[in-house]
């Protein structure tokens, strides 16, 4: 009697395979993640004997990093560290309507005026991209390969050896000797893995495009995280224009680097000074305050607007936009510990302009200082930025790299700055030394000037 096809569960969340099914990964701990799979055939059989390769001295190993090719759009080559590896694989994922088929159709077209570059897709048909590269200013000579088997994908990139191939999406990609659906987990590993492998050997540079579920992450097993070389993660608020890249993992360049953009008719368009964008606060209403984040080497001036309401709820709400929550619960404690400004009774909302997000600890007085606005219906003083991380004993802990910092807030034309104690005099900016939160709060408001550096 022949053998019933080996059937097993994946999770979709972390790629985590079981025998027999269950309500909740064992793994992960989602609910209702497993789904069926079948394994795919041609058993497993004794291993063949490897054969032993020849080991290279790593001194021996000829590479240079001057091989990087530039994208065409600057604020993309920026988030990958300088430009485009070859023979890398690179994931750039986002929500839906993001911008991720235009930012990528716009640095292939590009990058076409001197390689060989093939887009691949499974999403849209070629009359449709034809249709978004004429509104972007023409198509250049961009390749275009509309299909979703990826045997035919696969042979046709290792024919054509394009310098850069995009496969938008990866999830709609299948191998047909799987028999899962696209998009699931064994579908979308396979398909990142065989890309991966004709990346390297036939030193094709290639864009995956990947879908997010709806808390954010990457959809498909995580190891699609694990096995690509960049994960670029496309963000912003879909309602407004601006839009930020930033890469969450990087084996060529750093993890810190933004990319800003802004969504006009004709594409994206990026953003050399969001500072311009982003820093600057409508007039001096209550509950707005600036902060200058280091993102990379780039340090942004962002505003930070804040609402606190009175509310009858036992647990208030603190819903932060931007902002780590945690961190947010934190500074609301030790405002309330510490500044006087007691919040107990009160919703706080925090947000962060223009959708970014903020990671760093040096945004830390800019929050606190806007939701004491808030709470308190004063204005910040106008021309005021504000820099510091807030310990929990209520004082302020100077802020790395705060010069630079400075520069961009002088650039900017603020005038003053509230900082930590004992950060040095810098250009024409007036600092304002706070040693503690609550006479930092004194200082942005105007009740009353601390110290002055
Ligand atoms: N004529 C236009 N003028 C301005 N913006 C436009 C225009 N047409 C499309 N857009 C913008 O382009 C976005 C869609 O971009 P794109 O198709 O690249 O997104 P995507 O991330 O690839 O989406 P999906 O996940 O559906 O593939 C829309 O959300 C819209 O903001
Ligand atoms: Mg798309």
């Amino acid at each position: 009697m022949p053998k019933a096809a080996a059937v097993h569960y994946a999770c979709s969340g972390c790629g985590y395979t079981t025998g027999k099914w269950l309500g909740r990964c064992s793994a992960c701990g989602e609910w209702g993640t497993l789904v069926e799979e079948r394994a795919a055939p041609g058993g497993r059989g004794a291993p063949a004997p490897g054969r032993a390769g020849p080991l290279l001295r790593l001194v021996d190993v000829e590479a240079s990093d001057a091989e990087r090719l530039s994208t065409g759009v600057s604020e993309l080559d920026r988030v990958l560290g300088g430009g485009l590896v070859p023979a890398s694989l690179v994931l750039v994922s986002g929500d839906p309507g993001i911008g991720k088929s235009t930012l990528l159709l716009m640095a292939l077209r590009a990058m076409s005026a001197e390689q060989k570059v093939v887009l691949v897709t499974g999403e849209e048909s070629a009359a449709q991209v034809k249709l978004r590269a004429e509104r972007l200013g023409g198509g250049g000579d961009v390749s275009i390969l509309a299909e979703t088997n990826l045997d035919e994908v696969c042979a046709t990139l290792e024919q054509e050896r394009p310098a850069v191939a995009v496969v938008d999406s990866v999830q709609t990609l299948y191998a047909p000797e799987l028999g899962s659906a696209p998009g699931s987990v064994g579908q979308v590993r396979e398909a990142a893995g065989r890309l991966l492998r004709l990346a390297k050997e036939e030193r094709i540079a290639v864009f995956l495009v990947g879908h997010v579920t709806k808390d954010g992450a990457v959809a498909g097993p995580r190891v699609l995280e694990h096995l690509v070389d960049c994960v670029l993660q496309f963000e912003g608020d879909r309602y407004r224009a601006h839009r930020v890249l930033r890469a969450v993992k990087n084996r060529f360049g750093s993890t810190n680097e933004l990319g800003v953009f802004e969504m006009t008719s004709a594409g994206l368009v990026g953003v050399d000074d969001p500072s311009l964008v982003f820093g600057r606060p409508e007039d001096e209403q209550p509950g707005s305050a600036v902060a200058c984040a280091l993102e990379g080497t780039r340090p942004i001036v962002l505003e930070i607007q804040a609402l606190v309401a009175k509310t009858d709820l036992a647990m208030p709400r603190r819903v932060a936009t931007g902002v780590d929550p945690k961190r947010l619960s934190m500074i609301v404690a030790v405002l309330g510990r510490h500044a006087g400004v007691a919040l107990g009774q009160s919703d706080v909302f925090v947000n962060v302009a223009g959708g970014v997000r903020i990671d760093e600890p040096g945004a830390d007085l800019a929050v606190a200082v806007a939701i004491a606005s808030a709470a308190r219906g004063v204005p910040v003083r106008r021309g005021v930025a504000c820099l510091g991380e807030i310990g929990l004993t209520g004082r302020l802990r100077p802020v790395a790299q705060v010069e630079r910092r400075l520069s961009e807030c002088e650039k900017l034309g603020f005038a003053e700055a509230i900082v930590p104690e004992g950060t040095g005099p810098h250009g024409k900016i007036r600092l304002v030394a706070a040693d503690t939160l609550r006479r930092a709060i004194a200082g942005g408001l105007g009740a009353h000037r601390p110290s002055e550096g």
